[in-house]
């Protein structure tokens, strides 16, 4: 496992990958109430982006995880493609939601295994601010803009949201963690560097989550 396919800190992604870990994942977002409205308010944003897209013939849901988003996104195309670093995630996947009209296969965000312009839609949610460096974070970004004909959808922790910028004095204060963020103006200009325009990004919440999902199309 080299460390372009496999960027997240080791002890996160063998929990992703083990049967327990993934497991823990699905059942958090039956079980707590935070990830379950987080569930809702991404599901909510993201129905009203895939409208503004209409009906398309393939998307790209990398990283899938177990699904949680199957079923939305394959309403709104004909072949959704569930892929994911973790074996387990994916199998866990496809055990819940079968064969039909979906494809199923074990891919790195950061070396998709498909040409450029080869689906509608590139989805992503929830991995950017798993990866440790900048250049990880825009190489995730540039690899969905490659590989999306149409649009892309994906989520980000902005840098300047209150949460982080929260997180920042912490830093300075009592030596936290950084979180892995992106500037919004930065996440623009690498998708006009690969002919994409944003059209929308709102945050998650304005409180409590520094997270940001954006629909770009290409122009
Ligand atoms: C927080 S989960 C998000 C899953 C799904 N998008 C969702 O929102 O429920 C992060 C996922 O990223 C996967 N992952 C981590 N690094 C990856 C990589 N380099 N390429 C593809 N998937 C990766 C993990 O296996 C895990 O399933």
């Amino acid at each position: 496992m080299t460390d372009l396919q496999a960027p997240m800190q080791r002890s996160k992604l063998q929990n992703y990958n083990s049967p327990r870990g993934a497991e823990a994942y699905k059942a958090d977002y039956r079980d707590k109430l935070h990830r379950r409205l987080s569930d809702k308010r991404e599901r909510a944003l993201l129905v009203r982006f895939l409208a503004e897209i209409g009906p398309v013939e393939t998307i790209l849901d990398l990283p899938c995880g177990h699904g949680r988003l199957s079923d939305l996104l394959g309403r709104h195309c004909r072949t959704l493609v569930e892929a994911d670093w973790s074996f387990t995630m994916v199998s866990l996947n496809r055990g819940d939601h079968g064969d039909r009209g979906r494809r199923y296969c074990r891919a790195s965000a950061l070396e998709i295994p498909l040409p450029d312009r080869s689906v509608d839609v590139a989805v992503s949610f929830r991995l950017s601010h798993h990866l440790e460096s900048q250049q990880l974070r825009e190489r995730h970004l540039q690899e969905l803009f490659r590989v999306a004909r149409t649009a892309v959808v994906v989520t980000w922790f902005s840098a300047t949201s209150l949460k982080n910028l929260l997180r920042e004095l912490r830093v300075r204060l009592f030596g936290k963690a950084r979180k892995n963020v992106l500037r919004n103006d930065r996440v623009r200009e690498i998708a006009a560097a690969c002919g994409f325009a944003q059209r929308r990004a709102q945050p998650l919440f304005r409180v409590g989550s520094g997270h940001v999902l954006g629909l770009f199309v290409r122009r």
